[in-house]
């Protein structure tokens, strides 16, 4: 059973993670994170998961009900609704397993290995917490939507605090590029302010009060994978989500 630490000690911990770039390190710190994952991230009031998860729900009248959905990077299982999932952190899957949730749990380092399913296999694919230097890879994204059916969903999240603009600002060029060669459209871009506490000063983008760190921004991407080539006027044409889509962070 993981001690429970205070809020000083959970920032420093997590604010050393964020400045290991290597990939085997980090990975080899999650393993070890992994029984204090939960209990860590939920002192830092991090909603990633649950924003991401409202975000296929808003979109759900797209997918093909039981849609199946692909967590990569899946961690302790935060986001498991009825999924399967992947992470490159035999620790961090070991939580996920004891959660009981998803259907299916394999190993995989993304950016070093494809994803172990076959091409358009998902109704919808996401990845949350994940896309950030050290970690998984922009390159890795063209694999996500590999494994997606034609029409189906790819949800993403990145950070948007000061240390993590250059990688954002890569992952959107990605981004964009997949919607310019006709893989893709991008269906909604949420950014959101208070997406965890930050773990420094220097990476608040947004705070009222002067003895309060701050929360650091984040943004979720959601994009519909181009359906498979048809006669010509009968494509679907888009669905709408189910509310306004510029913003779902109840707090901007
Ligand atoms: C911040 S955690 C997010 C976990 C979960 N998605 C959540 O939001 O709670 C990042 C996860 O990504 C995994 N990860 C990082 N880089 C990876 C890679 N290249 N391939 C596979 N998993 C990776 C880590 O093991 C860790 O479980």
């Amino acid at each position: 059973m993981a001690q429970k630490v205070g809020l000083p000690e959970v920032r420093e911990r997590v604010g050393a993670s964020h400045g290991i770039t290597d990939l085997a390190r980090k990975l080899h710190f999650y393993n070890g994170w992994a029984p204090d994952y939960d209990q860590d991230v939920a002192a830092l009031q991090y909603r990633a998961p649950s924003l991401a998860v409202d975000c296929l729900i808003r979109a759900s009248s797209a997918l093909p009900q039981p849609a199946l959905i692909l967590d990569v990077a899946c961690g302790t299982g935060l986001v498991a609704v009825e999924v399967h999932g992947v992470d490159g952190s035999p620790g961090m899957l070991e939580q996920a397993r004891a959660r009981g949730l998803y259907q299916n749990l394999s190993l995989c380092t993304l950016g070093q290995e494809p994803l172990p399913s076959p091409e358009g296999t998902y109704d919808a694919v996401l990845m949350v917490g994940a896309l950030s230097e050290g970690q998984v890879p922009c390159s890795a994204v063209t694999e996500l939507l590999r494994v997606t059916k034609p029409g189906g969903l790819v949800c993403l999240t990145t950070r948007t605090n000061p240390s993590n603009l250059l990688f954002k600002e890569a992952l959107e060029t990605t981004l964009q590029g997949l919607e310019e060669a006709g893989a893709w459209e991008r269906l909604a871009a949420w950014p959101v302010d208070r997406w965890e506490l930050a773990t420094a000063e220097q990476e608040v983008v947004t705070s009222n009060d002067a003895n309060d760190i701050g929360f650091i921004s984040g943004i979720i991407y959601l994009y519909r994978k181009q359906e498979a080539a048809q006669a010509p006027g009968t494509r679907p044409s888009p669905q709408p989500l189910a509310s306004d889509p510029t913003c779902i962070d109840p707090s901007c």
